[in-house]
């Protein structure tokens, strides 16, 4: 079963905890060139308000507030206080004012009307139950010409070289867990059509892969992900043990194996700008 609160609603599949926040933290080095990509390719001038959505604990919204300066303004808008906490005592030891947090969701939170120059959006649509309602209140909160992106994935691609063992069978794993979560393994192949019905005009659509050999940061990044969450795959019903334990095996073999090259996810950049 997927995990649920006491109100028998579905938990965020990932969950929210220290050994998560130091993955995160691992996952934003790996993934820092490919998303600094997408960045200079939106432009962010100094002085721009930013709203940086489902935060984490603001790896982003940090990188953000060094691109918009003092003069500007991040807001980092995440359900987790535990993520908020730490990202405010982090701003502080930096000495920064001009962090904000906001602790909600994306559906529920109250955010101001026509205000960032940016809203970004980084690993939490595909896990969300309704993309549209999820993105509607962003868009309100964006001032007309300002830029909503979001980078998440096409789950495609995910595989080992060299090929012929049981992680062969991972991707569709995975995309089942993202389901049973509510979520959506292929979100990135709806959003053009949802930001149009929002009269945004979509300015960018670029599919990003990275790949590396047995002792890359990209492998370990994925490392970090399937030792853990294979188990909890079997035990959400994504697939049996003997799977789980046999996709675990022929990971580790490759981890040994020189020859190994190992293919990410596809993630893609997608940026819509709002008009006036
Ligand atoms: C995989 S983490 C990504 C964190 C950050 N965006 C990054 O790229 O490092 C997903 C985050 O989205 C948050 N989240 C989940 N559902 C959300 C929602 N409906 N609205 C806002 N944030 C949400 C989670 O609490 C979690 O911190």
């Amino acid at each position: 079963m997927p995990p649920a609160n006491r109100q028998g609603k579905k938990e965020y599949l990932l969950g929210v905890n220290q050994t998560e926040l130091e993955r995160l933290r691992f996952q934003h080095g790996v993934w820092k060139e490919n998303t600094d990509s997408f960045l200079d390719r939106l432009k962010i001038r100094k002085g721009w308000k930013c709203l940086d959505v489902g935060a984490g604990p603001g790896f982003v919204s940090m990188d953000l507030r060094q691109r918009v300066g003092p003069t500007g303004e991040v807001t980092a808008l995440e359900p987790s206080a535990l993520y908020l906490e730490w990202l405010a005592r982090e701003s502080r030891r930096r000495g920064w004012k001009n962090i904000n947090t906001v602790n909600g969701t994306a559906e529920t939170a109250i955010l101001p009307k026509n205000r960032y120059n940016l809203v970004f959006v980084r690993w939490v649509i595909a896990f969300v139950p309704d993309p549209a309602k999820f993105l509607r209140p962003l868009i309100v909160s964006l001032k007309k010409g300002g830029i909503l992106a979001i980078m998440d994935y096409w789950y495609e691609g995910l595989s080992l070289y060299p090929q012929g063992g049981a992680f062969d069978g991972a991707a569709q794993v995975v995309r089942k867990y993202y389901r049973s979560g509510n979520g959506d393994p292929y979100v990135t192949g709806k959003i053009p059509e949802i930001l149009r019905s929002f009269n945004l005009r979509v300015i960018d659509f670029t599919p990003t892969q990275i790949a590396g050999g047995p002792d890359s940061a990209i492998i370990e990044w994925a490392h970090r992900f399937f030792i853990p969450h294979l188990p909890l795959m079997a035990e959400q019903g994504n697939c049996s043990r003997e799977e789980a334990e046999a996709m675990a095996q022929d990971w580790l073999a490759h981890r040994k194996n020189e020859k190994t090259i190992f293919f990410s996810p596809i993630v893609v950049h997608i940026a819509g700008r709002k008009q006036r």
